[in-house]
């Protein structure tokens, strides 16, 4: 559910029309609607409400969406954060996140990371390997404190979605072999500066079904048992995130956070552990559009070429996973065309459709990608010399800029005396 919609004839983010945030601050941009972040995060607590033993943990993933305007709204529906850098982990902080709601994630965490970190505080690390833990360790050790930890299980299960969202499976860098774990355990214990506490697992991102989910959960509840058994007290389980969210209603339409929450009662009923989620896309993927401009139509052999203002700088994803977003003229002209979708940057890749049905549009139009909220803005870059895009985030009848847009260009100067 969402908060984009059509009304008298234009589509409103919440009670502002599109082509206002348009006109003040030109295209391409990105609009959040902050009902919709509301409404996804409580459909989200619902959903693991009861589940495991203390209060679940909701720790929002920064990387989805880690505009400061954004975090502090989730801030304030309740949710910690899962980060995966110090730049995620001071935005959390920045926006009123307390340390014991933040778990540190992440296959690459430098010395310096861990070190700010653990001084600044966190409810857990999340280890990818034994050699982190040695690291983290060592930190402790030197800052006279004990740090939190649970490893990342790979349970080498197949996702079922893409492969480059693909994060479980034994060729993925993710987390420790499942065969290793009591090793790893059972040396970390003898680690001085570690408080082993945890464990945690994360398959990948935008699942449509909820069974690879229920099996990596299964093989995470018999490692429970063995790691107690061993004489680990493992009392946190995280879970990850990963489910998927509608992107149309031709799309695969994933399971329902109500079904996951269900089974992660059913399969975690036995585990006595308090439990941690780490949804990114769920909070926020339907909750953000990009607003683009048509720039012109151009004839194409088999259909026009419909070339907008926003390019695979501003909205990676169908370049780099294919990924099908819905596209949708901001003020219909009433009739359908078959068109390709594309950007201005000089590559074949910045393509957002093919052979899309869609409305028909004119040079400068407005039109929008959907379920942009997500793993949009926070991964557009600067190629071709392209600003990045601003952010705006509506909230009933008000919006407020929350991001300008940056123009890189000035970054380009060189030493003067260089030769
Ligand atoms: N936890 C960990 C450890 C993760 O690596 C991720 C996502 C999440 C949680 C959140 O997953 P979500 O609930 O959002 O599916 N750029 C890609 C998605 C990359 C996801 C990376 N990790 C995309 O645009 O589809």
């Amino acid at each position: 559910m969402d908060h984009f919609a059509n009304r008298s004839g234009s589509l409103h983010a919440e009670d502002v029309p599109l082509t206002a945030i348009a006109e003040a601050v030109g295209t391409p941009v990105y609009v959040y609607s902050v009902a919709t972040m509301k409404r996804h995060a409580e459909v989200m607590l619902d959903a693991v409400a009861g589940c495991g033993s203390g209060e679940p943990l909701v720790a929002y993933a920064v990387k989805a969406n880690p505009n400061g305007a954004v975090l502090r709204v989730l801030q304030g529906c309740g949710l910690g954060a899962d980060v995966v850098s110090i730049g995620e982990y001071r935005r959390a902080r920045a926006a009123g996140i307390a340390p014991e709601r933040i778990v540190f994630s992440g296959v690459g965490k430098t010395a310096e990371e861990m070190a700010e970190a653990l001084a600044g505080g966190v409810l857990q690390f999340n280890a990818e390997s034994i050699e982190e833990a040695r690291m983290l360790s060592a930190i402790a050790d030197a800052q006279g404190k004990s740090a939190p930890i649970g490893f990342r299980i790979n349970p080498d299960v197949e996702a079922g979605t893409h492969a480059k969202i693909t994060t479980g499976t034994a060729d993925n860098k993710f987390g420790i072999p499942a065969a290793e774990a009591l090793g790893a355990y059972a040396e970390a214990e003898r680690l001085p500066g570690l408080k082993v506490q945890g464990i945690t697992v994360h398959i990948g991102s935008q699942l449509v079904s909820i069974a690879p989910l229920e099996a990596a959960f299964r093989r995470l509840g018999e490692l429970i048992g063995a790691l107690r058994a061993q004489g680990s007290d493992i009392r946190l389980a995280d879970l990850g995130g990963g489910l998927g969210v509608p992107h149309g209603a031709d799309q695969p339409q994933p399971a329902l956070p109500e079904a996951y929450g269900a089974m992660v009662r059913r399969v975690t009923a036995d585990w006595n552990c308090r439990l941690v989620f780490e949804p990114g896309r769920l909070i926020v993927g339907n909750a953000g559009v990009l607003l683009t401009r048509v720039v012109r139509v151009k004839p194409g052999a088999s259909h026009p070429w419909l070339i907008v203002d926003a390019g695979m700088n501003d909205l990676m994803r169908p370049a780099l996973y294919d990924a099908w977003h819905g596209i949708e003229a901001v003020t219909p002209r009433g009739a359908k065309a078959t068109v390709n979708v594309v950007g201005p940057v000089c590559e074949s890749g910045d393509t957002f459709a093919m052979a899309r049905e869609m409305d028909a549009v004119e040079a400068g139009d407005l039109v929008l990608f959907r379920t942009a909220g997500a793993y949009g803005a926070t991964m557009a870059n600067g190629y071709n010399s392209r600003p990045l895009t601003p952010e705006v985030l509506v909230d009933g009848d008000r919006w407020a800029l929350v991001r300008k847009r940056i123009d890189l260009s000035d970054c380009a100067e060189v030493d003067p005396d260089w030769r």
